[in-house]
């Protein structure tokens, strides 16, 4: 569950319906989920196999896989990426906790297109309404984090995410019976393939690697916490299938609802915040309420396993206790979440250089060290627990010739596209 909550978050609900929307609909999601399966469930295994045979932090784990490798320096690298996009993921993170104390008030009533717009802006545009929130965001965090893996990210999300499938869910059933969402529906099931070029599929691949989290040890550290009987094949499938039936339930929970309405489905980043309050607003309060505690319960449950990587390295490899270390955190990320918040250039930057650069190093280091520096036959008892797990012995040749082949190269080639 808190592989999925990590997983499953603003990717999902903000990210992926309007990427959707400007790739063309269906055709986009079914290569986002052919990326998934062949590329980045394998480099989900690959790094979860790392956590849970070395018990380590990322650092750590490096450490005892490829001691004195100039790859050792990747765990430095994951950190500080980890710490970079929790920083400006909080920031989205507070605007969803501004919009939901919004429509806990009932200040979306009636609202239209062009006043959305403008309490988007005027919320971006202040200097401390962004930084309150971010300030409430990390906090709420900070608390799951510094009261522990098992109380504290364990139990938090095993409660929210059943809840937060449950809230989508409403929302779906809502959103596809208004009049006129057929044309919406349409759109997600129907592919137009000629929308589909390189760019495209950089970003459903690259989309899928943020989706799953992957290569910034978030996977890594929270498998180094799974027992021993537990497996990384299963958590991996899936963790890969709760987050792809969320963003895909997110697409069902909007896009319809966008058709409905009339208004724009390549809305871009704006959907969420500019577009969906206006739709939500003529629903009565009990949806927009229901949306933007679902973001937030979603933002949340990532962003701590982001904090997560940074807290265990101070933890296990600099010896600070768990709420100090905790502490820390989220005093840097506040600094560094306030020049996001108020500079735009600085957010994207940060969400530039962290999914395309640093998650696709990290990525590509994590293949490497178990396709190239571990024995296959260590890898295969891991993979298959000792070959107690009959599915696993049956997938590992495909997954290994991906992880050892496909992957590499898979990622090079995005990273020289999405750099070009
Ligand atoms: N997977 C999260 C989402 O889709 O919102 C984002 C994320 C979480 C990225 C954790 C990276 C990470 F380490």
């Amino acid at each position: 569950m808190a592989l999925a909550g990590s997983a499953i978050g603003l990717g999902n609900i903000w990210r992926f319906p309007y990427m959707v929307g400007q790739h063309g609909g269906a055709a986009f999601i079914i290569i986002y989920i052919l990326c998934s399966i062949i590329i980045a469930l394998p480099v989900f295994f690959a790094e979860s196999l790392l956590g849970k045979t070395t018990g380590s932090d990322t650092i750590g784990a490096l450490k005892k896989t490829v001691p004195d490798s100039p790859l050792m320096a990747e765990g430095g690298l994951a950190v500080l990426a980890a710490f970079v996009i929790v920083s400006f993921y909080s920031v989205v993170g507070g605007w969803s906790f501004d919009y939901f104390i919004r429509s806990c008030t009932g200040s979306f009533q009636g609202l239209q297109i062009t006043e959305a717009s403008q309490t988007f802006k005027a919320m971006t545009d202040s200097v401390w309404q962004p930084l309150g929130s971010l300030a409430v965001f990390l906090s709420l965090s900070g608390i799951i984090v510094a009261a522990g893996v098992d109380k504290g990210i364990g139990l938090f999300s095993k409660v929210m995410m059943p809840v937060l499938f449950i809230m989508i869910l409403l929302i779906v059933i809502r959103s596809v019976s208004l009049p006129g969402a057929s044309a919406g529906i349409e759109y997600l099931v129907k592919p137009d393939f000629s929308k589909i070029d390189g760019r495209a599929i950089a970003d459903a691949l690259g989309q899928s690697f943020f989706s799953l989290s992957l290569g910034v040890g978030c996977v890594l550290t929270y498998s180094s916490y799974m027992r021993k009987e537990e497996n990384v094949f299963y958590s991996g499938i899936w963790t890969a299938i709760f987050d792809t039936v969320f963003a895909v339930l997110a697409g069902f929970a909007i896009m319809p609802a966008v058709f409905a309405a009339g208004l724009p489905a390549a809305a871009g980043p704006s959907l969420v915040y500019e577009t969906l309050p206006v739709i939500f607003s003529q629903m009565g309060p009990v949806v927009p309420f229901l949306f933007f505690l679902a973001i937030l319960i979603a933002a949340l449950t990532s962003s701590i396993s982001m904090m997560e990587v940074c807290v265990a390295w101070m933890v296990d490899q600099k010896k600070f206790r768990r709420g100090t270390a905790t502490l820390c955190i989220c005093c840097l990320a506040f600094i560094l979440g306030c020049a996001c918040a108020l500079f735009p250039k600085v957010f994207n930057t940060c969400d530039f250089l962290t999914s395309n650069v640093f998650m696709m190093i990290g990525s590509f280091v994590f293949v490497i060290v178990v396709a190239w520096k571990l024995p296959k036959v260590d890898v295969r008892t891991q993979f298959t627990n000792y070959g107690t797990s009959k599915a696993a012995k049956v997938a590992f040749p495909v997954v290994w010739f991906s992880i050892k082949w496909l992957c590499p190269i898979a990622i090079v080639a995005i990273a020289i596209t999405n750099l070009l």
